[in-house]
This record gives structure tokens, sequence and C-alpha cells, in this order.
């Protein structure tokens, strides 16, 4: 095998012995209580770091070793399994893949067949007995020989049925995990209930499954990966079962009323052909950043009952399937601060300062932690372990604390009393807290962002500028801009004849922006660049936009429900501003855009599919991203610059790559959108490629 993997150096036989005792304790945590001290990553190398070691020195093997024992040797339970429950072996690369299948093709003396290729979800291992249809027992894996019966999780699990489609005694085998809703939920009632919060989703499945008298109710999902014959399961089902391809076995599964991989973004798969197999494995991993469960890599088997068969199994696992594992997306460090920001708007937001981590490729210090009530909910505290987590190209987030590692030297997070930035009071009203003063506190970063390349694009008004401004009480807002004087601006330090003159000549300038500039400019909350230019394409002026209510903002591509009320109501704050923007002679209307045609459904499916579908335009319906650095005659476009020559040509930007993507424009340096977009087979475009095809419009 040619996969080079990192693992713990253990340089004499003490440390050997500590590293046993330490990957003992933490699996003994980790498919015990379900809370362990280490993180996957950290885990996986100390244990290849101790078979490394027992590699060279067989002689210091110690008993208790976790090699070679399923579940690292951890937890016994006492309802003895009727097949053993197995663990997979694991491969790191498409190098050790394909190593794993030649190795067993040799092992058969033949190609095989069939490949199946599915997920390998992120939970506990569970075999449910069903007798006559009916739900019996729940057992979990233990030692594979014997589990613990956690048949009181009976009726929490969604997807494990309480009765099957069919009267059929049968063993269905699978994985109880939490998906982010459910595991959000449960730390919920968790803390509620006075305890303390699930590390992650997976502790959080495995504590609740084993904890008999809870006081809340939590709710888990199930997705079953296979099916044996019980003592009692009918000889034709019994044969069937041994006898039918895993991916039929799966079909069946299903259609008795149990969950399984189908029913989610990533389905079971079979490949024949090597490419293929690298495809789908490929494809699930690019996916992992959407699903709304964890996955920790994908499982890869013969299909075929007959290759599983003269493959056979070993003491730990079978030699028909093998864990492709993924890169953990999960880390555990420590809290150190919580820094409370007050942003553009008002909004107090809290950021979690953590020991710098390394999660997916970059170190991580910071991490969203969305607002008061979230922090409680969660029981943090400073000083905590605790875990972090981020998913494909999103900011990191703490999920939670681990508990169990508290040292008592934890301290409350201390949530202010007054506007940090002013001092002025704090509007708690609502989740998100907010200074009293709005967009007032924080003049300076609103009139800074109104003023930006790709807002208003003042130029010559720099931040230091801004402050003197907003210090010496010439302007609270970006509208007070357009009042300045030539003596006002003659006053301020470092300004001479020729740079006021500049100055006013660009102020005067950005009155004539287009609609979806000056509307960007206000910063309305939850509203960007490209957001700003539907709803100018949409409303056509600012007059329509003004007079736009819930249901008129969601015919806007990308506004839903929860966003349109928001927009309403910021509008409505933004009032003043706005009339104030207008008599000063500020552009409010959108050039070639002609306003909504007509009311009712008629006119929602055009605004959803746009005009851009009817009129041919090159990049009509497609959702398009740019990454990297642009060149030859898209060269010093800037990232917002490019998505408006999208937009023109018809297209949709977009900033992340997912299955929805038609094309990517990928420049030098595009990295990881671009090895996403590989996998998921979405058309790339050199910048040189995609400025041909959208010549017109540059
Ligand atoms: S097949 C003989 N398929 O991974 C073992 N396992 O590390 C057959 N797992 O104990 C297991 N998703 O808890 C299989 N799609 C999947 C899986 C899966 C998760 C877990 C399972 C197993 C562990 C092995």
């Amino acid at each position: 095998m040619t996969e080079t993997v990192s693992r713990a150096e253990i340089a004499d036989q003490a440390s050997y012995a500590d590293a046993v005792r330490t990957a003992v304790e933490a699996s003994a945590a980790y498919y015990g209580e379900g809370d362990s001290p280490l993180d996957d990553d950290a885990f996986d190398r100390l244990v290849r770091g101790i078979a490394a070691y027992e590699a060279e020195h067989p002689e210091h093997v110690l008993p208790e070793s976790p090699t070679g024992k399923v579940a690292g040797g951890a937890v016994i339970g006492d309802v003895p399994h009727t097949v053993p429950m197995l663990s997979l072996d694991n491969v790191f690369s498409a190098e050790g893949l394909e190593a794993w299948v030649a190795g067993l093709e040799r092992r058969l003396g033949r190609p095989v067949g069939t490949w199946c290729v599915e997920p390998k979800l992120d939970g506990l291992a569970i075999s449910a007995r069903y007798r006559d249809g009916r739900l019996a027992r729940l057992v979990t894996r233990g030692d594979g020989a014997a589990g613990e019966d956690v048949s009181h999780g009976i009726g929490m699990i969604v997807g494990l049925p309480e009765r099957l489609a069919e009267p059929v005694t049968v063993e269905l085998r699978g994985e109880v995990l939490m998906t982010r809703a459910q595991f959000e939920d449960a730390n919920a009632a968790r803390t509620a209930a006075g305890g303390p919060a699930f590390a992650n989703p997976r502790s959080a499945a495995a504590g609740s499954l084993r904890a008999k008298d809870r006081a809340y109710q939590v709710e888990m999902t199930f997705f079953a990966y296979g099916a044996l014959p019980l003592e009692g399961t009918g000889d034709d089902l019994a044969a069937r079962l041994r006898e039918l391809p895993h991916s039929e076995i799966m079909e069946y599964v299903a259609a008795l009323g149990a969950r399984t991989t189908a029913a989610t973004p990533v389905p079971a798969v079979t490949a024949t052909a090597l490419e293929a197999l690298h495809a789908r494995v490929a494809e699930i991993a690019a996916l992992r950043a959407e699903l709304d469960f964890g996955i920790d890599g994908i499982v890869v088997r013969a299909d075929a009952a007959a290759d599983q068969a003269e493959a056979g199994v070993s003491s730990r696992a079978p030699r028909w399937a093998i864990a492709y594992k993924l890169p953990a997306v999960e880390k555990i460090t420590r809290l150190l601060e919580v820094e409370w920001n007050v942003g553009r708007t008002g909004i107090i937001a809290p950021r979690a300062v953590l020991e710098p981590v390394e999660l997916e490729g970059s170190v991580v210090t910071y991490a969203t932690l969305h607002n008061a009530a979230d922090i409680e909910r969660r029981g943090l505290m400073l000083g905590d372990h605790v875990t972090v987590y981020k998913a494909g190209d999103v900011i990191p987030r703490v999920e939670a604390p681990v508990a169990h590692l508290r040292t008592g030297d934890e301290r409350p997070i201390e949530a202010p009393e007054v506007c940090p930035r002013c001092g002025d009071a704090i509007d708690v009203s609502q989740q998100r807290w907010r200074c009293v003063r709005g967009r007032a506190c924080h003049a300076v970063a609103s009139v800074r962002y109104a003023v930006g390349r790709d807002q208003l694009d003042i130029e010559g008004l720099g931040e230091k500028i801004i402050d003197q401004l907003v210090d010496a009480g010439l302007i609270t807002d970006f509208a007070d801009l357009f009042a300045l004087t030539r003596e006002q601006l003659l006053g301020l330090e470092r300004m001479g004849e020729t740079s006021t003159a500049n100055l006013l000549a660009a102020i005067e300038g950005a009155k004539a922006k287009p609609l979806n500039k000056v509307f960007c400019a206000l910063g309305v909350r939850g509203t960007g660049r490209s957001m700003s230019r539907r709803i100018a394409r949409y409303f056509a002026t600012m007059d329509a936009i003004r007079a736009a209510d819930d249901e008129a903002f969601q015919r806007v591509e990308g506004i839903g429900p929860e966003k349109a009320p928001v927009l309403v109501a910021e509008i409505a704050e933004l009032a003043p501003l706005i009339d104030r923007l207008a008599a000063a002679g500020v552009n409010m209307v959108e050039p070639g855009a002609t306003g909504p045609v007509a009311e009712g459904p008629v006119a929602e499916g055009e605004a959803e599919e746009g005009e851009a579908a009817e009129s041919g335009l090159p990049l009509a319906g497609m959702s398009v991203v740019a990454t990297g650095a642009m060149s030859g005659p898209l060269e010093g476009l800037s990232r917002n610059e490019v998505n408006e020559l999208i937009e023109r040509a018809g297209g949709r930007a977009s900033s992340s790559v997912s299955a929805k993507t038609s094309l990517l424009v990928a420049g030098e340096k595009a990295g990881s959108k671009k090895a996403k977009a590989d996998k998921l087979g979405v058309e790339v475009a050199t910048p040189e490629e995609f400025a041909a095809r959208v010549a017109d419009f540059l």
C-alpha cells in the first residue's frame, strides 16, 4: 500500500504502554457514554502509532491493546449476537482503495463483478430484531459478539418502524444517528433539563440510546445497511437473504418500511467498472457537506452474495468490504474567550475565540456563536473544551462543550449589559440582540460599507476621512455625504484643494449609480450584492421596493418566508434615510428593468424562471460560480464584477459549488472549489473560455 497517513510517534515501551492506556480509555468512553476525550483524528493517529510500534516490537504487545479488536475491545453487553457484528478495515486514499480491491480480487482469483458504494454513517451500530413483523428487540454492537439491550429506545427512532410492511421475522442492522436538527433539539432539551450538552450528534445518539429514564424525549434516525435471517425466519426469506446481492436486499428492506440511504442525497449505488467505483466515492465525499447527518467515510463492498461468502471474514472485519475514511470535520479545542462585536446594522453578535486548531486544511481561531440564547442553550462556559465543526465552505461553528473534560475552573460567559460599542442600551426583544441606536451605533461601519467598491464606489473616501467626518458630527449616515460642502472637507486633516474637488466630484457621481448599488449601499440585513441586484431587477424602482409586502418579496428568487418580513421591516426602518437620499437627487431606478409584470401565480412562475430563460441569453437558467484569479479579458475584475457579468449574461452567480452548479469558472489557484466541481462532474471553464462565451456582455 502506498498510503502515507500520519500517526503518533511512539519511541519506547513506556510511551507505548501510555498510548495503549489512553486509547483503551478513549474507546471505552466512545463506545460507552459516547464522550471521548480524543477526536476521531487524534484517536486514529494514536492507534496507527500503536500498530506501528507493535509491528516493530511484537514482544512488547500488551493484551489490552486496541489493535485488531472490534470497538477497540471496549464495552461488553449481555445479549449474544446471532452473527458477530464486525468492524470494517479502513483505507484513506484512492490508492489505498485500489490496493484493497486488488487484494480482494487476488484472494477470489477473479474480478469482483459488482461493487456497492454507500456512505459510512457516523452513528452507532444497532441490531433490530423483528418477530412476525413487530420490532421486538434492539441491541447495540457491544464487543461484536454480544451487545447491550436498548429496546427502551423503540419508538424514539425515525426510520425504524415498530411494524414492518410484512409479518416477517428478520434482523435489520444499521446505524442510529442524530440529524443536525435532532441534535440541536436534543441538546436544547437536555440543557433545559439542567444536564450538560452532548458534544456532537454521535455522542448524543449514543448517550440517548443508552439512557433508560430520560425526563425528556429525544428523536434519532435509523439507516439500515443489512438484513439477516433469525431463528424463526421462514426458509424462503432466509434463502433470499443468503443469496441475493446486497443491493437487492436493501431494496427489500426499504420496501418493508425501514429507512435506507435510498432516501438520502447519497443513496447506495452499484458500480461495475473501477472508474465508476472511484467516481462514486468522490461524489459521496463531495456531497458530505450538504448532508444533514454526519458521515465519516464511504463503505465499498462486493455486492454479490457469492463474492462475500468466498471472501469470508477475519476476526475483526469482513474481507469483502472496506471503509474509505474521510478526514474529520470536527475537532476538540478550547474556548478561550467570547467577543461581542457590533456590526454595521447595530447587531451585537458573540464570537468564540478558540485555541487554534486545524480543520479541513485551515487553522481555525474564531467561530460563530449565533446569539446569547444560543450560548445558553449549548451550556457553554469559558475555558471549556468544545467541539468545533465545519461543513464545506461554511464558517466554523462551536457545536457544544465536552462536559466530561471540565475541571471546575470554567467560568460563565458574561453577556454584555450595555452596547459594547457605544454604551447605550441593548434591545433584547429579538433573539439577535441589537444596540438601541441601530445603525447609528456604528455609523462609521455602515458609511464605509455604503461607499465601498461594490456599492456607491466613492473613490477617495477612505476610513480615516469617514472617521473624521463622523467624529466632527458632519455625517451620521451616508445620505449626509451628499450635503457636504467644500469648506467642511477642506477643514479635515490632509484634505487639500485637489483632493477635496476630486472627492466632491466622486460623491456627485455616486448619485447616478443604478438602483441595485444604491439599494446595496443601504446595507439591508439579509441582502448582499447579488440579492440587491435581483431585488432591483425585479422591482425596477425604489418606490416599488418600498411598496412591496412579504408576498411581493417572496417572488424574488432566493427570498423565502423567513427573509421577506425582515426585508419589509428593514426598509421601513430605513425610510428616513431613503427619503433623504432621494431628496439629494440619488438615482432610484434600475436601468433596463421593467418591474413586476402582473400579480398572481403566473407572474410568480415568470419571476422564478427569470427573463433570461426566454431571452436566449448565453447563461440562461445556469448557476455559475467563479473562483481563483481571473485572467485574460477578465483580468482585474473583482469577484463582484464577475458576478455582475454572469448575471448580465442571464446566469445566476453563486459562491459555492454544489450538485446544482452548472458551470465553474476556474482561474489560477482555484483550489477546493475546482476539486469539488471535478468530483461532481460540474463543467469547468478557464476565465478565457468563459470570456469568449459572454463576450457580448463584457
Ligand atoms: S457495513 C460487517 N455499512 O461502520 C460490518 N457499516 O467501522 C458491516 N457503518 O460497525 C458493516 N455505515 O456501525 C456498513 N453503510 C454502512 C455503514 C456501516 C456505518 C458502521 C457500522 C460498523 C462500522 C464499522
